[in-house]
């Protein structure tokens, strides 16, 4: 189905063509006065310039040729030349009653299977989970969703950190602990055990002791880094420790993940990107793109136009190691080979920014990238508590997510228990859905390069901006729709849409029309906020219509059944953008 913008526009394109004025004058835009019209275009202001006319000649010759258009209600030149549009109530419903005929509500599919690269998540591994990787996920989650969504092949990576020096610190750490282990004994020269030699308990108390101790003990800090540099050069009994390692954390990353509803196409992590490092610079090198500097490796990157001056990125450090930026270009030389990808999006803390325009910037120097395949880098801001300060847990220290999320579900739970209309059973199980939502509405709803304050309160509220409130407003059509179905006067036939008996209720057609417009135009900005925007303003739509229509008690059962298709619709589309956001609707809270 075409935009109702679009279709509007085309409208007012053929208006001003048969005047004689360049149709690219005729950009129609949401009216921001909707007490004066719907919606309106303002291109004869410009075209007044081009054609020596006053502007209010030209839209009220526009107006006229529009008089006979079944498009709209009203139309009007208004001084000194704005065009006021108002849809016909018949348009209007006509477009309701396709969308809900259509596949995906009469959404057209920009995409056409082209593979999108997503890398989020991040997570290091051996580290628990904490609330600074909470924005990836849920913002990485919702792109890839709304990729898919829209028709393309969305990869999603989780792109792990899984071979920094944590894994040296482990080592050591271990070493310190159980010196017996056949992986500390240089004569051994059998099979390594394929039972992993601690449990994720353990491993969790190992990482932060082994990171609090490097901090005092030198010893022990060049130690981990010896590990670290043997494990990455093949050592075959660190090779076979990192491989427990990596079981044991994986198993609890993926369920960690899997509680917050975010999924990865792919598990990579740094250390696969391994074996195209020793390539990546020797390429680099020959082609004297990459050169000395101070015994290290760099590519220059800096740009004449650059506002500001950009350091080199570093490939190779001068005592051999390569670095972040290195990792990540063996990454892409990967995704290029397994994918050759139209676009690549990363989702990290907005301090990586520098990382990723060197990387970015290199990948196009070198020509691994070409150089129109746009490479995204979202910047997210901090979490903080109400303190404004990075969020923290009551005693100051990192909070874990699975603490966060248990706490959120506890809020929601005594909320639901308040009301009380619910068994304690369902109540739990329905807390856990929507304290899911209050978390990732709470996070997307703001602008992502913005730092926000996490306020359990509000983000709980059944009522304001929040998950919660249009989890609540879905949950309310459905309770309406299913008395509806126990109803018994109920007209023949199928039933439609009809024109708007109200200004509340036509308010709400035209903010249903626009859904496919803003998950498009979400996409494109990779901008999930703007969805939560859109659900807001359809949820309070869909309330104040419902405050002053009686659906279930009307007499007149085509008009009651015209309501029943409206507020599916109202359904429809709620549903399908939650779920794009990343969460789900319970059937009653
Ligand atoms: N592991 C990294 C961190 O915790 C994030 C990885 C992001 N992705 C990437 N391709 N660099 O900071």
């Amino acid at each position: 189905m075409k935009k109702i913008l679009d279709l509007i526009t085309s409208e007012i394109r053929h208006a001003f063509a048969s005047c004689q004025y360049d149709e690219a004058y005729a950009k129609v835009v949401l009216s921001n006065r909707p007490d004066l019209c719907e919606y309106q275009c303002n291109g004869a202001m410009a075209a007044a310039k081009v054609y020596k006319k006053k502007p209010v000649e030209i839209a009220t010759a526009v107006v006229e040729k529009l008089s006979g258009s079944t498009m709209f209600s009203e139309v009007n030149a208004v001084m000194p030349g704005f065009i006021n549009l108002r849809l016909d109530e018949q348009f209007v419903a006509d477009y309701m009653n396709e969308m809900l005929k259509e596949d995906k509500l009469g959404l057209e599919e920009p995409g056409h299977g082209e593979t999108i690269i997503v890398d989020y998540g991040g997570a290091n591994v051996a580290k628990p989970l904490h609330v600074g990787h909470l924005r990836s996920a849920v913002i990485g989650e919702c792109i890839r969703r709304l990729g898919n969504y829209l028709g393309y092949h969305m990869v999603g990576d989780v792109h792990l950190g899984d071979w920094g020096l944590q894994m040296g610190l482990i080592i050591e750490e271990l070493r310190d602990r159980k010196p017996e282990l056949v992986y500390f004994d240089e004569s051994y020269a059998g099979e390594y055990p394929s039972e992993p030699p601690f449990t994720i308990g353990e491993l969790e108390e190992i990482y932060p002791a082994a990171s609090a101790k490097s901090k005092e003990d030198e010893a022990f800090r060049e130690r981990a880094q010896s590990a670290t540099f043997r494990l990455q050069n093949g050592y075959a009994p660190f090779t076979a420790i990192w491989k427990h390692i990596m079981a044991v954390s994986l198993a609890d990353l993926k369920k960690n993940y899997g509680n917050l509803d975010v999924h990865f196409d792919l598990w990579k992590g740094e250390s696969d990107a391994q074996p195209y490092i020793p390539g990546l610079i020797k390429d680099l090198e020959d082609r004297g793109i990459a050169h000395e500097s101070q015994g290290a490796l760099v590519v220059d990157i800096a740009r004449p136009e650059d506002s500001k001056e950009l350091p080199p990125c570093i490939i190779r450090k001068s005592d051999g190691a390569a670095l972040y930026a290195t990792s990540d270009l063996g990454t892409i030389l990967e995704r290029e080979k397994d994918f050759a990808p139209v676009k690549y999006i990363y989702i990290t803390d907005k301090r990586q920014e520098l990382h990723f325009i060197q990387v970015f910037r290199v990948a196009k120097l070198a020509g691994y990238v070409k150089e129109e395949t746009p490479m995204v880098h979202i910047g997210f801001g901090t979490m903080n508590g109400k303190d404004g300060k990075p969020f923290k847990t009551r005693d100051g220290g990192v909070m874990r997510l699975e603490h966060l999320i248990a706490d959120i579900d506890d809020a929601v739970f005594a909320r639901i228990m308040e009301n009380r209309t619910v068994s304690e059973e369902e109540a739990g199980r329905t807390a856990k859905i929507v304290g899911l939502a209050a978390l990732k509405y709470g996070d997307l709803s703001n602008q992502a390069a913005k730092d926000y304050v996490f306020d359990l309160d509000r983000f709980t509220s059944f009522e304001g901006n929040t998950g919660p409130y249009i989890l609540y407003t879905i949950v309310r059509i459905k309770s309406i729709l299913a008395k509806y179905e126990t109803m018994e006067k109920k007209p023949a036939g199928e039933s439609k849409v009809l024109p708007a008996a109200s200004g509340a209720e036509k308010a709400l057609m035209l903010e249903l029309a626009r859904f496919n417009e803003v998950l498009e135009n979400a996409f494109q900005e990779t901008a999930p906020h703007k969805i939560c925007q859109y659900i807001y303003g359809l949820s309070d739509a869909f309330n104040s219509f419902y405050h002053d229509t009686r659906i279930l008690s009307q007499e007149d059962s085509l008009q009651q059944a015209g309501w029943i298709r409206l507020i599916t619709l109202v359904k429809e589309v709620l549903t399908a953008c939650i779920k794009v956001l990343g969460f789900e609707a319970p059937e009653r809270m």
